[in-house]
Protein backbone atom coordinates (compact mmCIF):
# COMPACT_ATOMS: atom_id res chain seq x y z
CA UNK A 1 0.00 0.00 0.00
CA UNK A 2 1.26 3.38 -0.97
CA UNK A 3 1.64 5.67 1.78
CA UNK A 4 2.02 9.30 2.90
CA UNK A 5 5.89 9.60 2.57
CA UNK A 6 5.81 13.52 3.73
CA UNK A 7 4.40 16.70 4.39
CA UNK A 8 6.00 20.16 4.11
CA UNK A 9 4.15 23.48 3.91
CA UNK A 10 5.43 27.20 3.09
CA UNK A 11 4.00 30.69 3.00
CA UNK A 12 3.19 31.98 -0.25
CA UNK A 13 1.31 34.79 -1.56
CA UNK A 14 -2.78 34.96 -2.51
CA UNK A 15 -4.42 36.70 -4.87
CA UNK A 16 -4.59 40.03 -2.51
CA UNK A 17 -0.71 40.14 -1.50
CA UNK A 18 -1.52 38.42 1.69
CA UNK A 19 0.39 35.03 3.14
CA UNK A 20 -1.34 31.33 2.89
CA UNK A 21 0.18 28.53 2.48
CA UNK A 22 1.35 25.61 0.21
CA UNK A 23 2.08 22.22 1.33
CA UNK A 24 3.90 19.40 -0.36
CA UNK A 25 3.12 16.13 0.02
CA UNK A 26 5.05 13.19 -1.49
CA UNK A 27 3.95 9.42 -1.20
CA UNK A 28 4.40 6.31 -3.47
CA UNK A 29 6.98 8.00 -6.12
CA UNK A 30 4.76 11.03 -6.58
CA UNK A 31 4.89 14.57 -5.02
CA UNK A 32 1.59 17.18 -4.99
CA UNK A 33 1.41 20.65 -4.04
CA UNK A 34 -2.45 22.21 -2.67
CA UNK A 35 -2.54 26.04 -1.88
CA UNK A 36 -5.38 27.46 0.04
CA UNK A 37 -7.85 30.39 -0.07
CA UNK A 38 -9.45 32.90 2.24
CA UNK A 39 -12.57 34.62 2.79
CA UNK A 40 -12.30 38.64 2.12
CA UNK A 41 -15.99 38.86 3.85
CA UNK A 42 -15.99 35.89 6.03
CA UNK A 43 -19.14 34.89 8.05
CA UNK A 44 -18.32 34.52 11.32
CA UNK A 45 -19.55 30.67 11.74
CA UNK A 46 -16.37 29.60 9.51
CA UNK A 47 -13.68 27.44 10.40
CA UNK A 48 -10.89 29.12 12.33
CA UNK A 49 -7.93 30.25 10.74
CA UNK A 50 -4.66 30.42 12.90
CA UNK A 51 -1.72 32.89 11.36
CA UNK A 52 0.30 31.16 8.76
CA UNK A 53 3.86 30.59 10.81
CA UNK A 54 1.80 28.77 13.04
CA UNK A 55 -0.28 26.92 10.53
CA UNK A 56 3.07 26.00 9.17
CA UNK A 57 4.38 24.66 12.48
CA UNK A 58 1.23 22.85 13.01
CA UNK A 59 1.51 20.74 10.03
CA UNK A 60 5.58 19.82 10.54
CA UNK A 61 5.41 19.41 14.14
CA UNK A 62 1.86 18.24 14.77
CA UNK A 63 0.17 16.66 11.86
CA UNK A 64 3.24 15.36 9.71
CA UNK A 65 4.79 12.58 12.43
CA UNK A 66 0.88 11.32 12.62
CA UNK A 67 0.04 10.99 9.27
CA UNK A 68 3.28 9.47 7.65
CA UNK A 69 2.73 6.18 6.60
CA UNK A 70 -1.09 6.41 6.12
CA UNK A 71 -3.04 5.47 3.18
CA UNK A 72 -3.90 8.92 1.38
CA UNK A 73 -6.59 7.21 -0.68
CA UNK A 74 -8.62 6.69 2.75
CA UNK A 75 -9.82 10.53 3.34
CA UNK A 76 -12.00 9.34 5.93
CA UNK A 77 -8.94 8.38 7.56
CA UNK A 78 -7.01 11.41 7.14
CA UNK A 79 -9.84 13.93 8.14
CA UNK A 80 -11.20 12.49 11.06
CA UNK A 81 -7.20 12.12 12.44
CA UNK A 82 -7.09 15.54 11.56
CA UNK A 83 -10.02 16.15 13.34
CA UNK A 84 -9.19 14.38 16.21
CA UNK A 85 -5.98 15.69 16.68
CA UNK A 86 -7.83 19.56 16.79
CA UNK A 87 -9.82 18.58 18.89
CA UNK A 88 -12.18 21.95 18.96
CA UNK A 89 -15.63 22.72 17.24
CA UNK A 90 -14.09 25.29 15.15
CA UNK A 91 -10.39 24.02 13.79
CA UNK A 92 -9.25 26.90 16.42
CA UNK A 93 -6.49 24.63 17.62
CA UNK A 94 -4.45 23.35 14.64
CA UNK A 95 -5.94 25.90 12.22
CA UNK A 96 -8.75 25.36 9.26
CA UNK A 97 -5.82 26.44 6.85
CA UNK A 98 -3.28 23.67 8.62
CA UNK A 99 -6.21 20.74 7.94
CA UNK A 100 -7.49 21.49 4.67
CA UNK A 101 -4.26 22.22 2.65
CA UNK A 102 -3.55 18.36 4.30
CA UNK A 103 -6.89 17.19 3.56
CA UNK A 104 -6.83 18.32 -0.75
CA UNK A 105 -3.42 17.72 -0.75
CA UNK A 106 -3.72 13.75 0.23
CA UNK A 107 -6.85 13.65 -2.26
CA UNK A 108 -4.31 14.96 -5.04
CA UNK A 109 -2.01 12.63 -3.97
CA UNK A 110 -4.46 9.28 -3.82
CA UNK A 111 -5.71 10.53 -7.48
CA UNK A 112 -2.07 10.56 -8.72
CA UNK A 113 -0.97 7.08 -7.39
CA UNK A 114 -4.38 6.16 -8.79
CA UNK A 115 -3.14 7.23 -12.27
CA UNK A 116 -7.16 9.05 -12.16
CA UNK A 117 -8.01 12.83 -12.38
CA UNK A 118 -8.67 14.59 -9.54
CA UNK A 119 -12.43 14.55 -10.27
CA UNK A 120 -12.49 10.97 -10.34
CA UNK A 121 -10.89 10.26 -7.45
CA UNK A 122 -13.36 12.52 -5.12
CA UNK A 123 -16.50 11.30 -6.84
CA UNK A 124 -15.40 7.58 -5.74
CA UNK A 125 -14.77 9.46 -2.26
CA UNK A 126 -18.27 11.15 -2.61
CA UNK A 127 -20.15 7.55 -3.49
CA UNK A 128 -22.62 9.11 -5.55
CA UNK A 129 -23.59 10.06 -9.06
CA UNK A 130 -22.48 9.36 -12.33
CA UNK A 131 -23.12 12.55 -14.45
CA UNK A 132 -20.94 14.25 -17.01
CA UNK A 133 -22.83 18.02 -16.84
CA UNK A 134 -20.87 20.70 -16.23
CA UNK A 135 -21.63 23.06 -13.23
CA UNK A 136 -23.47 26.40 -14.53
CA UNK A 137 -20.67 29.22 -14.34
CA UNK A 138 -21.80 31.85 -11.99
CA UNK A 139 -19.71 34.51 -13.62
CA UNK A 140 -18.84 37.67 -11.71
CA UNK A 141 -19.83 40.98 -13.84
CA UNK A 142 -19.34 43.26 -11.67
CA UNK A 143 -18.41 43.85 -7.97
CA UNK A 144 -19.42 46.17 -5.06
CA UNK A 145 -19.26 45.96 -1.12
CA UNK A 146 -16.14 45.41 0.33
CA UNK A 147 -15.06 43.77 -2.65
CA UNK A 148 -14.82 46.95 -4.78
CA UNK A 149 -14.93 49.98 -2.64
CA UNK A 150 -17.28 51.65 -4.57
CA UNK A 151 -21.02 53.22 -3.97
CA UNK A 152 -22.64 49.46 -4.40
CA UNK A 153 -23.78 47.82 -1.45
CA UNK A 154 -24.10 44.31 -3.20
CA UNK A 155 -20.55 42.31 -3.46
CA UNK A 156 -21.62 40.52 -6.33
CA UNK A 157 -23.34 40.61 -10.06
CA UNK A 158 -23.28 37.51 -11.82
CA UNK A 159 -24.17 36.29 -15.51
CA UNK A 160 -25.12 33.00 -15.12
CA UNK A 161 -25.12 30.99 -18.94
CA UNK A 162 -27.80 28.25 -18.78
CA UNK A 163 -25.34 25.84 -21.01
CA UNK A 164 -23.85 22.73 -19.17
CA UNK A 165 -21.18 22.81 -21.29
CA UNK A 166 -18.07 24.76 -19.70
CA UNK A 167 -16.46 25.63 -23.51
CA UNK A 168 -20.06 27.01 -24.45
CA UNK A 169 -21.19 28.41 -21.22
CA UNK A 170 -17.55 30.45 -21.33
CA UNK A 171 -18.43 31.58 -25.08
CA UNK A 172 -21.52 33.67 -24.14
CA UNK A 173 -19.76 34.48 -20.94
CA UNK A 174 -16.72 36.02 -22.21
CA UNK A 175 -18.84 37.90 -24.69
CA UNK A 176 -20.88 39.65 -22.18
CA UNK A 177 -17.89 40.19 -20.04
CA UNK A 178 -16.56 42.02 -23.31
CA UNK A 179 -19.77 44.19 -24.06
CA UNK A 180 -20.22 45.33 -20.78
CA UNK A 181 -16.72 46.32 -20.44
CA UNK A 182 -17.32 47.88 -23.20
CA UNK A 183 -20.56 49.57 -21.88
CA UNK A 184 -19.19 51.03 -18.88
CA UNK A 185 -16.02 52.42 -20.14
CA UNK A 186 -18.16 54.39 -22.77
CA UNK A 187 -21.15 55.09 -20.08
CA UNK A 188 -19.45 55.73 -16.78
CA UNK A 189 -15.71 56.30 -17.32
CA UNK A 190 -12.32 54.38 -18.08
CA UNK A 191 -11.56 53.28 -14.70
CA UNK A 192 -14.97 51.76 -14.41
CA UNK A 193 -12.93 48.66 -16.03
CA UNK A 194 -10.80 48.40 -13.41
CA UNK A 195 -11.48 45.18 -11.84
CA UNK A 196 -12.40 44.11 -7.75
CA UNK A 197 -11.06 41.42 -5.67
CA UNK A 198 -12.75 38.37 -8.14
CA UNK A 199 -12.67 40.24 -11.78
CA UNK A 200 -15.41 41.89 -11.92
CA UNK A 201 -15.74 45.20 -13.13
CA UNK A 202 -16.20 48.02 -10.55
CA UNK A 203 -18.43 51.05 -11.79
CA UNK A 204 -19.48 53.80 -9.38
CA UNK A 205 -23.36 53.34 -10.17
CA UNK A 206 -25.74 54.90 -7.56
CA UNK A 207 -28.04 52.42 -8.16
CA UNK A 208 -27.84 48.93 -6.28
CA UNK A 209 -29.83 47.57 -9.71
CA UNK A 210 -28.09 49.22 -12.08
CA UNK A 211 -25.75 46.54 -13.22
CA UNK A 212 -28.89 44.28 -14.08
CA UNK A 213 -30.02 46.96 -16.47
CA UNK A 214 -26.92 46.87 -17.96
CA UNK A 215 -26.80 42.95 -18.24
CA UNK A 216 -29.59 43.11 -19.70
CA UNK A 217 -29.26 46.01 -22.40
CA UNK A 218 -26.17 43.57 -23.59
CA UNK A 219 -27.87 40.38 -23.28
CA UNK A 220 -30.46 42.14 -25.74
CA UNK A 221 -27.40 43.43 -27.73
CA UNK A 222 -25.73 40.02 -28.06
CA UNK A 223 -28.74 38.27 -28.92
CA UNK A 224 -28.45 36.16 -26.02
CA UNK A 225 -31.46 36.79 -23.43
CA UNK A 226 -32.75 33.49 -23.79
CA UNK A 227 -29.18 31.97 -22.70
CA UNK A 228 -28.31 33.48 -19.56
CA UNK A 229 -29.70 34.41 -16.17
CA UNK A 230 -28.56 37.15 -13.44
CA UNK A 231 -27.37 36.48 -9.75
CA UNK A 232 -26.90 38.94 -6.75
CA UNK A 233 -24.11 37.74 -4.13
CA UNK A 234 -25.60 40.43 -1.51
CA UNK A 235 -23.44 39.71 1.48
CA UNK A 236 -25.54 41.33 3.34
CA UNK A 237 -23.19 41.12 6.55
CA UNK A 238 -21.61 44.13 4.90
CA UNK A 239 -24.58 46.04 3.64
CA UNK A 240 -25.97 48.73 5.98
CA UNK A 241 -29.69 48.96 4.32
CA UNK A 242 -32.43 47.56 6.60
CA UNK A 243 -33.99 44.35 5.56
CA UNK A 244 -37.29 45.79 5.20
CA UNK A 245 -35.71 48.24 3.02
CA UNK A 246 -34.22 45.29 0.72
CA UNK A 247 -36.83 43.68 0.81
CA UNK A 248 -38.38 45.54 -2.40
CA UNK A 249 -35.30 46.08 -3.88
CA UNK A 250 -35.26 41.99 -4.49
CA UNK A 251 -38.71 42.49 -5.65
CA UNK A 252 -38.18 44.79 -8.26
CA UNK A 253 -35.06 43.02 -9.07
CA UNK A 254 -37.33 39.74 -9.65
CA UNK A 255 -40.18 41.51 -11.47
CA UNK A 256 -37.72 43.75 -13.77
CA UNK A 257 -35.07 41.72 -14.17
CA UNK A 258 -36.16 38.27 -13.74
CA UNK A 259 -33.58 37.38 -11.18
CA UNK A 260 -32.55 33.62 -11.06
CA UNK A 261 -30.22 33.98 -7.68
CA UNK A 262 -29.76 36.22 -4.53
CA UNK A 263 -26.97 34.99 -2.28
CA UNK A 264 -26.83 36.23 1.24
CA UNK A 265 -29.66 38.51 0.94
CA UNK A 266 -30.09 39.56 4.21
CA UNK A 267 -27.39 38.99 7.58
CA UNK A 268 -25.89 35.78 8.63
CA UNK A 269 -28.45 35.38 11.95
CA UNK A 270 -31.74 36.80 9.72
CA UNK A 271 -33.14 33.19 9.34
CA UNK A 272 -36.56 34.68 9.16
CA UNK A 273 -35.97 37.30 6.38
CA UNK A 274 -34.75 34.79 4.41
CA UNK A 275 -37.51 32.13 5.11
CA UNK A 276 -40.00 35.24 4.06
CA UNK A 277 -38.12 35.92 0.95
CA UNK A 278 -37.74 31.96 0.46
CA UNK A 279 -41.57 32.08 0.63
CA UNK A 280 -42.55 35.46 -1.46
CA UNK A 281 -40.58 34.01 -3.89
CA UNK A 282 -41.24 30.33 -3.84
CA UNK A 283 -38.49 28.32 -5.79
CA UNK A 284 -38.90 30.94 -8.59
CA UNK A 285 -35.92 32.30 -7.11
CA UNK A 286 -32.61 30.27 -5.51
CA UNK A 287 -32.25 32.28 -1.92
CA UNK A 288 -28.70 30.82 -1.41
CA UNK A 289 -27.25 31.09 1.83
CA UNK A 290 -23.32 31.71 2.29
CA UNK A 291 -22.39 33.35 5.41
CA UNK A 292 -25.84 32.22 6.41
CA UNK A 293 -24.86 28.65 6.49
CA UNK A 294 -20.70 28.53 6.04
CA UNK A 295 -20.89 24.67 4.71
CA UNK A 296 -21.64 23.79 8.51
CA UNK A 297 -24.62 21.35 8.08
CA UNK A 298 -26.01 22.64 11.93
CA UNK A 299 -26.07 25.77 10.31
CA UNK A 300 -27.70 23.97 6.87
CA UNK A 301 -30.09 21.96 9.36
CA UNK A 302 -31.01 25.18 10.93
CA UNK A 303 -32.12 27.10 7.68
CA UNK A 304 -33.80 23.57 6.00
CA UNK A 305 -35.90 23.57 9.49
CA UNK A 306 -36.78 27.10 8.82
CA UNK A 307 -37.04 27.13 5.23
CA UNK A 308 -35.09 29.84 5.01
CA UNK A 309 -33.27 29.06 1.63
CA UNK A 310 -33.68 26.34 -1.17
CA UNK A 311 -29.68 26.98 -2.38
CA UNK A 312 -26.54 26.60 -0.98
CA UNK A 313 -22.95 28.37 -1.15
CA UNK A 314 -20.22 25.33 -0.72
CA UNK A 315 -16.63 26.36 -0.06
CA UNK A 316 -14.33 24.30 1.84
CA UNK A 317 -12.62 26.21 3.14
CA UNK A 318 -15.78 27.27 5.12
CA UNK A 319 -15.51 23.84 7.16
CA UNK A 320 -11.76 22.48 6.78
CA UNK A 321 -12.07 19.69 5.17
CA UNK A 322 -13.12 17.72 2.41
CA UNK A 323 -14.91 15.23 3.95
CA UNK A 324 -16.84 17.74 6.04
CA UNK A 325 -17.58 18.82 2.50
CA UNK A 326 -18.74 16.16 0.61
CA UNK A 327 -21.41 15.43 3.81
CA UNK A 328 -22.62 19.24 3.35
CA UNK A 329 -22.87 18.94 -0.45
CA UNK A 330 -25.00 15.44 -0.09
CA UNK A 331 -27.09 16.55 2.77
CA UNK A 332 -28.36 19.98 0.39
CA UNK A 333 -29.11 17.63 -2.66
CA UNK A 334 -30.90 15.64 0.10
CA UNK A 335 -33.07 18.18 0.29
CA UNK A 336 -32.85 19.06 -3.53
CA UNK A 337 -31.07 22.32 -3.07
CA UNK A 338 -29.45 24.05 -5.38
CA UNK A 339 -25.82 23.52 -4.75
CA UNK A 340 -23.11 25.96 -6.16
CA UNK A 341 -19.53 25.73 -5.18
CA UNK A 342 -17.30 28.82 -4.64
CA UNK A 343 -13.88 30.55 -4.77
CA UNK A 344 -12.91 32.94 -2.15
CA UNK A 345 -12.16 36.93 -2.24
CA UNK A 346 -8.55 36.02 -1.81
CA UNK A 347 -7.45 32.93 -3.89
CA UNK A 348 -4.93 30.98 -5.28
CA UNK A 349 -3.94 29.27 -8.40
CA UNK A 350 -4.75 25.91 -6.75
CA UNK A 351 -7.95 24.78 -9.29
CA UNK A 352 -9.12 21.82 -6.47
CA UNK A 353 -12.70 23.10 -6.64
CA UNK A 354 -13.53 23.01 -10.44
CA UNK A 355 -12.65 19.37 -9.82
CA UNK A 356 -14.63 18.72 -6.63
CA UNK A 357 -18.03 21.02 -8.36
CA UNK A 358 -17.68 18.23 -11.13
CA UNK A 359 -16.52 15.57 -9.23
CA UNK A 360 -20.08 15.89 -6.98
CA UNK A 361 -22.38 17.36 -9.91
CA UNK A 362 -22.83 20.87 -9.06
CA UNK A 363 -25.70 22.45 -10.15
CA UNK A 364 -22.95 25.60 -10.31
CA UNK A 365 -19.99 27.04 -9.50
CA UNK A 366 -18.75 30.86 -8.90
CA UNK A 367 -15.28 30.82 -10.20
CA UNK A 368 -15.45 35.16 -10.33
CA UNK A 369 -14.87 37.49 -13.54
CA UNK A 370 -12.73 36.05 -16.71
CA UNK A 371 -10.21 38.55 -15.77
CA UNK A 372 -7.71 37.47 -13.01
CA UNK A 373 -5.28 34.60 -13.03
CA UNK A 374 -6.19 32.96 -10.07
CA UNK A 375 -9.85 32.76 -11.21
CA UNK A 376 -8.93 32.01 -14.98
CA UNK A 377 -6.80 29.30 -13.68
CA UNK A 378 -9.74 27.35 -12.35
CA UNK A 379 -11.96 28.12 -15.27
CA UNK A 380 -9.39 26.19 -17.17
CA UNK A 381 -9.53 23.35 -15.15
CA UNK A 382 -13.33 23.12 -16.41
CA UNK A 383 -12.37 23.30 -19.87
CA UNK A 384 -9.84 20.53 -19.26
CA UNK A 385 -12.03 18.45 -17.44
CA UNK A 386 -14.96 18.80 -20.10
CA UNK A 387 -11.74 17.63 -22.65
CA UNK A 388 -11.50 14.67 -20.57
CA UNK A 389 -14.83 13.62 -20.52
CA UNK A 390 -16.84 14.92 -23.44
CA UNK A 391 -14.18 15.23 -26.27
CA UNK A 392 -16.82 15.56 -29.09
CA UNK A 393 -17.67 18.80 -26.87
P1 LIG B 1 -15.37 36.17 0.21
O1 LIG B 1 -16.64 36.50 -0.65
O2 LIG B 1 -14.70 34.97 -0.32
O3 LIG B 1 -14.53 37.40 0.06
O4 LIG B 1 -15.82 35.98 1.62
C1 LIG B 1 -17.19 35.62 -1.54
C2 LIG B 1 -18.65 35.43 -1.28
O5 LIG B 1 -19.23 36.08 -0.38
O6 LIG B 1 -19.28 34.63 -1.97
ZN1 LIG C 1 -21.33 35.10 -0.70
Amino acid sequence: MPSIESISARKILNSRGGWTIEVTMRGGGKEVIASIPEGESKGSHEAHYVPVGKAIQNITEVIEPILKGRDPENQGDIDKTLLELDGTTNKSKLGANAILSVSIAASRLAAEIKGVPLWKHLRDIYGKGEGTNAPRLYINCTEGGVHAGTQLDFQEYLVIPKSRSVKEAIQIGKEMYRLIREYVKTNVGPSAVNVGDEGGFTPNFKNNLEPLKVFQKVAKALAVQGLVDFGIDAAANNVRVSAKKLLPIYKEAKEKYNLFFLEDPFKEEDFSHFEKLHEMFGNDIVVCGDDLTTTNIERMKRAHEKGSINGVIIKPNQIGSISETLEAVKLAKEWNWTVVVSHRGQDTNDDFIADLAYAVQADGIKLGGLGRGERIAKYNRLLAIETQTRPTF
